[in-house]
């Protein structure tokens, strides 16, 4: 049996592609290895939100040309596939296919054809297959299922490549959203559902929106729990969170993008709301659920950002407190209407020192939120053993925070919930002891 290695980067709609092309493969026959003198096949699942991770992908190209020649079988799928399709197999002649984000289904097909000598590209944007219920996804090991509820973007935000790699917003029938939670549960034992969209809040299909699909996601016999990424500021509304306080097993955990303190600079990237409309938004979250975990992404170095916008950035860090924050120096991406605004770029030494503040800040913040857990007891979805210490256990809280445990008796309990009580914290995780 011809053996692959799947490589991964990007984000969680990434993961999820690649767990369904592993399923698929095996379908076909396929052998899954995580060595890379046995595997035949590489398949690079790749991101293309900053440059970076563009670079990244070509040097993993490079290596493996340079160690394996033409002994080994490469092809990329995923966003640079998407955003650069045909042009991406002339520039890199090495490439034996490329399929881009909607054509996932098509990996059999491109492996045996490239095993045959031939090679192959498809980056079309396959509707219809995306509406095909996926109980092919490989989960094994996993406790938590993702599922896609809206592939693509309309919002065009002025810096971001994701409306051109993951194509027009499409909304799945919720029938199959559905179908996908009951296979996850009644077959695979799975009891965490994740709903991924690149903007949950802009479902729409015959009518429903993303709340009922929360709804009724969470009715679900044994589900225990649900959490979903991500919502765009601009459509996230009181009805959502009513929805989370009234269904105990949905984590009432929010991840609120906000990119920028600054009105000028939100104006500038397109977002469609100002600061105060996005504060108004915190504020009515944490007055219905006063125990809520928010998190946000925030981008520094954007054109035009000035010392002043920055500290309005500052300034919303250190007022809202996250308790996770993830943080980009802006990144020039093709195609993208912010390479044609007239302002003065900052410079990288400027954008680097700006980051590094806010993420010091943001260090000290956390730091303290987790302080304040010591002693407390929350449950915790166990995930696996810990990887630098086989006797601890793994878990994650509602809020996502990352907690070891000895294994005692829960050992067997992968999968489920436990109470556990925080003794030690770290800026990164905690420690506790199971109840
Ligand atoms: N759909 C999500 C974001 C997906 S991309 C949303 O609207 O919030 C994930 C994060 O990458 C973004 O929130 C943004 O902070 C960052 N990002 C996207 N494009 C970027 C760019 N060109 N440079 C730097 N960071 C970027
Ligand atoms: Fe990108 Fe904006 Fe769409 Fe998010 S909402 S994926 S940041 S264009
Ligand atoms: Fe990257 Fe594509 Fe996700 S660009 S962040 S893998 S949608």
């Amino acid at each position: 049996m011809p053996k692959f290695k799947i490589e991964t980067w990007g984000c969680q709609m990434n993961e999820y592609d690649s767990q369904k092309m592993v399923g698929l493969l095996k379908q076909n026959g396929f052998t899954q290895t995580e060595s890379e003198e046995e595997a035949e096949v590489f398949i690079l699942n790749t991101c293309s939100v900053r440059e970076k991770a563009v670079h990244k992908i070509h040097s993993r190209v490079g290596v493996l040309k340079k160690r394996y020649g033409e002994g080994k079988i490469v092809g990329i799928c995923g966003c640079v596939a998407s955003q650069e399709g045909r042009a991406l197999m002339e520039k890199i002649p090495y490439l034996k296919f490329v399929l881009g984000t909607r054509s996932t289904h098509l990996i059999a097909k491109a492996v045996n054809r490239a095993m045959n000598g031939l090679k192959f590209l498809d980056s079309n944007d396959h509707k219809i297959e995306m509406d095909a219920p996926v109980t092919f996804a490989e989960r094994t090991g996993k406790t938590k299922a993702y599922i896609s509820i809206i592939e693509g973007c309309d919002n065009f935000c002025t810096y971001c490549v994701v409306p051109f790699t993951r194509g027009r917003e499409h909304s799945r029938p919720l029938s199959i959203i559905l179908n996908e939670v009951r296979d996850a549960v009644e077959n695979q034992g799975i009891h965490e559902i994740e709903l991924l969209g690149q903007n949950v809040n802009s479902y729409d299909y015959e009518g429903k929106g993303f709340a009922d699909v929360l709804e009724v996601v969470s009715n679900q016999p044994d589900v225990q729990r649900v959490r979903f990424l991500t919502s765009h500021p601009k459509d996230f509304n009181e009805r959502l969170v009513r929805v989370i306080a009234a269904h105990d097993n949905i984590c009432p955990t929010i991840h609120l993008p906000m990119q920028s303190g600054s009105d000028r600079i939100l104006k500038k990237m397109g977002r469609q709301y100002t600061r105060s409309d996005y504060l108004d938004k915190i504020k009515m979250i944490r007055d219905i659920l006063p125990e809520c975990w928010i998190s946000s992404d925030f981008i520094v170095g954007f054109p035009g950002e000035e010392e002043s916008d920055f500290l309005d950035t500052m300034d919303v860090i250190q007022s809202v407190k996250y308790d996770n924050l993830f943080s980009f120096k802006y990144s020039p991406r093709p195609r993208t209407a912010a390479l044609k605004l007239r302002d003065t770029l900052v410079s990288d030494s400027i954008a680097s020192s700006r980051l590094s503040v806010l993420q010091h800040t943001q260090e000290q913040i956390q730091l303290n939120k987790h302080l304040a857990m010591i002693n407390h007891v929350y449950p915790v979805l166990i995930e696996s053993f810990s990887k630098k210490n086989p006797k601890r256990l793994t878990g994650r809280t509602e809020g996502n925070h990352v907690v070891h445990f000895e294994a005692g008796r829960a050992a067997q309990l992968i999968g489920s919930i436990v109470d556990v009580r925080i003794e030690t914290v770290t800026m990164a995780s905690l420690k506790a002891r199971l109840l």
